[in-house]
């Protein structure tokens, strides 16, 4: 694993945001893996201001979301089809026939999750996929205990991410208390993946998928089974970290082929 810390969260989406952009510079057709959530969205800018200015072009790149509700309507402006539309694919100038998200609505639910593996497999994997970090360590939303091997699957959410995702929705019971996910399984077929995490409620997550045991009950920590992680965080989510030093000496030494800023 890379670990980049960075003064501050816009720190983090900036440089994000480069090494997604070197990727599709390089692969114009890339296929992207897609978070939702408020940790990405300083990527999004980021990356919305390069195509903007010229910088990039993300029109011939794909798209696969990490995660969908269950049990809520499509054009719900919470759904995660709907997140997407909004803060991914309108500002970057996606084509929007090429983005998918789990069909939570689906009537054969395992029918609808094979499916999505598969499609990801058929548009040759995932070039790179954005990750965030729950508090209790969950990406996608594979919570705690979640197989390592996991594919895409119907999950019940944990008590304390419907309470963290209450602040999308007016009424806390509103929160679904279930979805769809990429496995931990499907997220490490990935040929790269970039997580970000931002403030002091991400620092025990954070430490515990950096420096902790790779274990179910940290499903974070799975990243440290892939060849090519890198975890870009603020000062406060470092905050729990160890080897602070010892990564920012890294990263400053950095090889230059390697750079991406
Ligand atoms: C979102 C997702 C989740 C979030 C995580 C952090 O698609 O899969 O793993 O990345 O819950 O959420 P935020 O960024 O809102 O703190």
């Amino acid at each position: 694993m890379e670990i980049i810390i960075l003064p501050t969260p816009a720190d983090v989406g900036r440089v994000a945001a480069s090494l997604i952009a070197r990727v599709v510079n390089e692969k114009p057709a890339a296929v992207l893996g897609l978070a939702t959530g408020s940790s990405p969205q300083d990527i999004y800018r980021s990356l919305a201001a390069r195509v903007e200015a010229g910088e990039l072009d993300v029109s011939q790149a794909s798209g696969f979301a990490l995660d969908e509700y269950v049990g809520i309507p499509l054009d719900h402006p919470e759904s995660y089809a709907s997140v997407i539309a909004r803060d991914v694919v309108e500002p970057l100038g996606m084509d929007p026939a090429k983005v998918r998200v789990p069909d939570g609505r689906a009537d054969d639910i395992e029918a609808a999750t094979r499916e999505y593996d598969e499609a990801i497999a058929a548009a040759g994997g995932v070039d790179i996929q954005i990750l965030g970090i729950g508090a209790n360590g969950h990406i996608g939303f594979n919570e705690p205990t979640s197989s390592i091997a996991s594919r895409t699957r119907i999950k019940t959410l944990a008590p304390s991410t419907r309470e963290a995702n209450a602040r999308f929705f007016d009424d806390p019971a509103d929160v679904p208390t279930h979805c769809l996910t990429q496995g931990l399984g499907t997220i490490l077929d990935a040929k790269a993946v970039v997580l970000v995490a931002q403030g002091a409620g991400k620092a025990d997550a954070i430490a515990a998928a950096v420096e902790g045991p790779v274990s179910a009950m940290c499903p974070g920590s799975a990243l440290q089974l892939h060849r090519h992680a890198t975890i870009i965080v603020d000062e406060a989510a470092a905050s729990k970290l160890t080897l602070t030093e010892y990564y920012k000496y890294t990263y400053a030494n950095k090889p230059a082929f390697q750079r991406f800023e």
